[in-house]
């Protein structure tokens, strides 16, 4: 099943507060990838209790909440104002978040541009099984480190991983996405070849030519769902023009997501096994 551009996957916050309207949110994100939540409660950890009514939040190394907000000396790319290209987060995690709840707390109209971008890295590497089988292979055979190390904060953290872009099980079906370019580090082994070159750049050029890119200026209120774990996000250049930008996010372990998701797959549909979910397994 893959994204389409032209759907429009919206749920109402009232809808929201009860298991048909939870159910129309975790159908949207498996089938689509996304969802929005419109007019949703909009204060200060209002997102944790949003994405509390499909499972538990996890923490992250930010907290159970984290503000994205413009900085004057950014710590963080997230927090200028610059462009972001499509990205996971935490691909330096083992098991990285997997649903993310990004909630649009201001976004004055004074803001130029800081357009949210989604891409569905599945449907990518999938176009690249097809048009370059032998950048496919390399993609799934050369290990990449991502690394998020930082010591310029009260908790330092020194997190690592490695594995390669695209991970299929046994039967060749694809069951994870990495894709993190912010945060490859160097690899132990000399994986950094001519051939990988080659296919990371096919990859980056699918990604930004990919069909399933839908763009959207949130409006305060509006809670944007998406799996971290399929869905690369990025962001248009922006400027404030003297107005806020603030963002708060959330997240969802990926296998209580898919718990919930399933159970209400069940009880409020057809019982259609969830899929597409990424989280390294296909059953
Ligand atoms: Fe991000």
């Amino acid at each position: 099943m893959s994204f389409s551009p032209v759907v429009n996957p919206v749920v109402d916050f009232s809808e929201y507060q009860d298991e048909a309207g939870q159910y129309a949110l975790t159908k949207n994100v498996m089938d689509n990838g996304y969802c929005v939540i419109k007019n949703c409660d909009n204060f200060k950890d209002s997102v944790f209790e949003i994405a509390s009514k499909i499972a538990v939040p996890q923490s992250t190394m930010y907290g159970f909440t984290q503000e994205i907000k413009t900085e004057p000396t950014p710590r963080n790319i997230a927090f200028s104002g610059i462009y972001l290209g499509p990205h996971m987060d935490f691909p330096y995690y083992e098991s990285p978040p997997g649903i993310s709840f990004m909630l649009c707390r201001r976004n004055d109209e004074s803001v130029e541009g800081g357009e949210s971008i989604l891409i569905d890295a599945f449907e990518v590497a999938e176009e690249i099984r097809r048009c370059s089988p032998e950048d496919f292979k390399v993609l799934c055979e050369v290990p990449v480190r991502y690394q998020k190390i930082h010591w310029d904060r009260d908790d330092p953290v020194y997190m690592e991983w490695e594995q390669p872009h695209i991970v299929v099980d046994s039967e060749g079906t694809i069951t994870r996405i990495n894709w993190g370019p912010a945060f490859e580090g160097k690899s132990k082994n000399d994986s950094m070849t001519a051939e990988y070159l080659k296919a990371y750049r096919l990859f980056l050029q699918k990604v930004n030519e990919s069909p399933t890119k839908t763009v959207r200026k949130l409006e305060a209120g509006e809670c944007l769902v998406f799996n971290n774990r399929r869905m690369l996000h990025g962001r248009n250049e922006f400027e404030l023009n003297g107005g806020t930008r603030l963002l708060e996010l959330a997240f969802l372990n990926i296998c209580e997501f898919r718990s919930r998701a399933q159970v209400l797959e069940i009880t409020q549909g057809d019982g259609e096994l969830v899929k597409m979910i990424g989280n390294q397994n296909t059953i």
